[in-house]
């Protein structure tokens, strides 16, 4: 079947947000909160975030590709992990909600697409899906999950990794706080689904797939830069809830008191992850 029939929607560019006068109040995030909760710099990413790729091979390991096998890679970001698909001789394409990444993706000669995870609607196209640091940004798990379904043939499999329960705990706390002090709601900006095993696990099994393993264990990552790097790189949502006169001051209040936590004696940064990682059958 020809996976290019494809007819997800391609994901709208992100609206510029109006800069505010010092004095206007500041409007509740509300319904747009979500419409795009993250743009992918590929430059931005590779200087701050490339260690998130880098850190995917287990779940290559777990996914065990065979060579001429159809693989879709959900969230292929500039495909990084996509062309060590590709280059094990496995037939891949890559998906991404980000233009830019796929554009990026697209000059290393992938066959990469701009195709929101929660909308695909490929259909038994596929021996394996496979993702990596991407699931924990679907705030519509079973419709991701749906789509993947689809878009498996039977016996095929899903593999992915991404942050789990737990994840980032220290750095949503210090950004709760900072947001409260502002009047601002975590919850009402929180782009992030942190799953246990057994909530993410039962989902998948209501969906028919046959859960292989799966687990969330702690994966404390050093960052190659500040903390406030990565609140830059993977943040952005919450500065929704902030002027952008204050954002400067927002962000070095949060590496402030984060830095007792995560900044050792050295000025070593780390992000407190943990990873839910499975591997499921579609039987
Ligand atoms: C990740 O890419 O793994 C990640 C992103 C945001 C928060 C936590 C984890």
């Amino acid at each position: 079947m020809d996976s290019t029939k494809q007819t997800g929607n391609p994901i709208a560019p992100t609206a510029p947000i109006a800069p505010l006068s010092p004095s206007a109040p500041l409007p509740p995030p509300g319904r747009d909160a979500f419409a795009m909760p993250q743009t992918w710099n590929p430059d931005r990413y590779i200087a701050n975030a490339r260690f998130v790729a880098e850190l995917g091979m287990g779940v290559v390991e777990l996914l065990a590709p065979v060579a001429g096998e159809r693989i879709l890679d959900v969230g292929c970001g500039d495909g990084f992990l996509t062309a060590k698909l590709a280059a094990m001789g496995c037939k891949v394409m890559g998906i991404d909600a980000s233009s830019a990444q796929v554009d990026a993706a697209r000059k290393s000669g992938l066959d990469a697409r701009v195709v929101d995870a929660e909308t695909m609607a490929f259909t038994e196209d596929f021996d394996a899906v496979f993702s990596n640091a991407t699931l924990h940004w679907m705030r519509k798990p079973d419709a991701a999950i749906d789509g993947v379904w689809r878009a498996l043939k039977p016996g095929g499999r899903f593999v992915g990794e991404c942050g789990g329960a737990g994840c980032v705990a220290e750095i949503r706390a210090a950004l709760g706080r900072a947001l409260a002090k502002r009047g601002q709601d975590f919850d009402a900006l929180n782009p992030w689904y942190f799953a246990t095993a057994e909530e993410y696990g039962a989902k998948l099994a209501a969906r028919g797939f046959k859960v292989e393993s799966i687990l969330v264990f702690p994966r404390p990552t050093p960052l190659p830069g500040e903390m406030r790097a990565w609140l830059e790189t993977f943040a952005e949502n919450f500065m929704k809830g902030i002027r952008p006169e204050e954002r400067a001051a927002f962000l070095t209040e949060v590496q402030e008191d984060l830095r007792p936590v995560l900044c050792d004696a050295e000025g070593q940064w780390s992000a407190d992850y943990t990873r839910l990682r499975f591997r499921a059958v579609k039987p």
